[in-house]
């Protein structure tokens, strides 16, 4: 258990604390609940607890599932230790049946179910009410980030969607919609931080349609512990399953090759090293050599979309430096 405790964030639901690792933060997760940007509080017994151990489990089901997390280890009933990370300052929400904000925004009946999953953003500030933000606002007013990793973040996002409501299918509740955060840790890897709970998601039985999460506080629905309580009790249930079957049943084999060159606006010694030396044996009418690499494997995965996914993240982490080499993925079956 990490000594050094001294908070560095009092959020609405958390308290984020150092430790001895300066790469390291310990989340405290309170009973406090919030709603409408906090001007609705209150406290639900034994919320702190349930999100902690939601959350720890999730983060497990969604690594498992290769998407990488800031999740280290549940170290008590309400702490979680994770990495530290700079948060992107944006929501990212993920719908697939129409509540919440949507619904006011559109005019629209709860519950509609939408032709594809929706991901959007969201400027996470609470003294502007987290407006809904275009791509544009992104990256040329606010400039948090680039269309590559919006496009990244949006690949992930719809990674889990597929996960969780897999998951959730198995224990009988719907993910109607729900939020996530990311961040980049010291090495510059994006990984899915904040939490995953019935505060962040909104969790419908699939059979009554009851609502399961902070909605039940929200409108003050009644039985709300009862709700985060049954949710917990699911989830644990949902756990033994994956924990103990392979993680990956249905997965194939798939070849993979990447190409990686330097972008087209940066120097390649190498390149004009060959071109050179070409030129001087004749071969007069080349130009603009590149010498790139290329990287061939093999890899196990349940489609050649996810596979994808996978590769991706290798090459933005890994085998490419997207700063300044483009890398092309090819998958065959
Ligand atoms: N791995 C991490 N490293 C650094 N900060 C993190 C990490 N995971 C989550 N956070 C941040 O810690 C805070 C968690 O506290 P809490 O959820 O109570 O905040 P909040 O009141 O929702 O505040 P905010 O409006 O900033 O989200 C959030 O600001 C969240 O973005
Ligand atoms: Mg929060």
């Amino acid at each position: 258990m990490p000594t050094a405790t001294k908070a560095i964030y009092t959020g609405k639901a958390k308290d984020i604390f150092e430790t001895e690792d300066p790469n390291v933060l310990r989340a405290y997760f309170r009973d406090s609940a919030t709603a409408f940007n906090a001007q609705k509080k209150g406290e639900i017994h034994d919320k702190g607890k349930v999100n902690a151990t939601i959350s720890a489990l999730l983060f497990n089901l969604v690594e498992q599932n290769g998407i990488k997390t800031h999740f280290i280890k549940q170290i008590s009933e309400n702490e979680l230790l994770i990495k530290k990370v700079n948060i992107i300052p944006l929501e990212v929400i993920v719908r697939n049946i129409a509540a919440g904000s949507l619904c006011k925004r559109l005019g629209m009946k709860e519950g509609k179910i939408l032709k594809a999953p929706i991901v959007e953003f969201s400027y996470k500030k609470d003294e502007l009410n987290d407006p809904l933000l275009t791509r544009a606002y992104i990256k040329n007013a606010l400039e948090i980030t680039d269309d590559k990793t919006l496009d990244y973040i949006t690949d992930l996002t719809l990674k889990a969607n597929e996960i969780f409501k897999d998951f959730f299918l198995k224990i009988g509740i719907k993910v109607v919609d729900f939020k996530l955060e990311y961040g980049f840790d010291k090495d510059g890897c994006l990984l899915l931080a904040d939490e995953l709970s019935p505060d962040n998601f909104r969790f419908w039985d699939a059979k009554t349609n009851e609502k399961l999460d902070k909605d039940r506080f929200r409108q003050d629905l009644g039985n709300v512990e009862g709700a985060y309580q049954e949710m917990l009790k699911r989830v644990k249930e949902g756990s033994k399953n994956f924990s103990t079957q392979s993680s990956k049943p249905n997965s194939q084999s798939f070849s993979v090759r990447v190409q990686v060159l330097s972008k087209s606006d940066i120097l390649d010694p190498q390149g004009q090293a060959v071109e050179k030396a070409l030129t001087s044996m004749g071969y007069k009418d080349i130009k603009d050599v590149k010498i790139g690499k290329e990287v061939v494997f093999k890899i196990k995965s349940e489609s050649s979309e996810k596979a994808k996914t996978e590769v991706n993240q290798m090459c933005e982490r890994l085998l490419a430096n997207p700063v300044i080499e483009d890398y092309r993925i090819e998958i065959t079956g």
